[in-house]
């Protein structure tokens, strides 16, 4: 278990987010207010790529059937909405994240 590098700090400003890979872990990677958060980055609920979803404040919502996750604590705070229903899926793994220089690093 070590610190690798995923992105840049020039990447990802205040509000915004970005997938990577390290290995074969898909991680999601947000700013949020000037700090940077690490969680998987494929939604528990049918692997929706939250990259592609929506940051608003800590929260990500996935493109694909609604579901949200706080990036700092990776619960998740709504389930998939599906046929009207609203159902519940699995909090996201959190990873730990340091910034060196301008070196994002996520412990995997
Ligand atoms: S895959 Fe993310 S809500 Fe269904």
């Amino acid at each position: 278990m070590d610190f690798v590098k995923a992105a840049n700090t020039t990447d990802i400003p205040v509000g915004g987010m970005k997938g990577a890979k390290i290995g074969s872990v898909d991680i999601l990677i947000a700013n949020v207010g000037g700090k940077y958060y690490a969680i998987a980055g494929l939604c528990t609920h049918r692997k929706g790529k939250l990259a592609e979803g929506r940051l608003d404040g800590s929260v990500v919502t996935c493109p694909r059937h609604g579901s949200t996750f706080d990036i700092i604590t990776g619960k998740s705070v709504g389930g998939p909405k599906m046929l009207g229903f609203r159902g519940k899926t699995s909090d996201e793994p959190v990873f730990e994240v340091k910034v060196e220089g301008t070196d994002i690093l996520v412990k995997i």
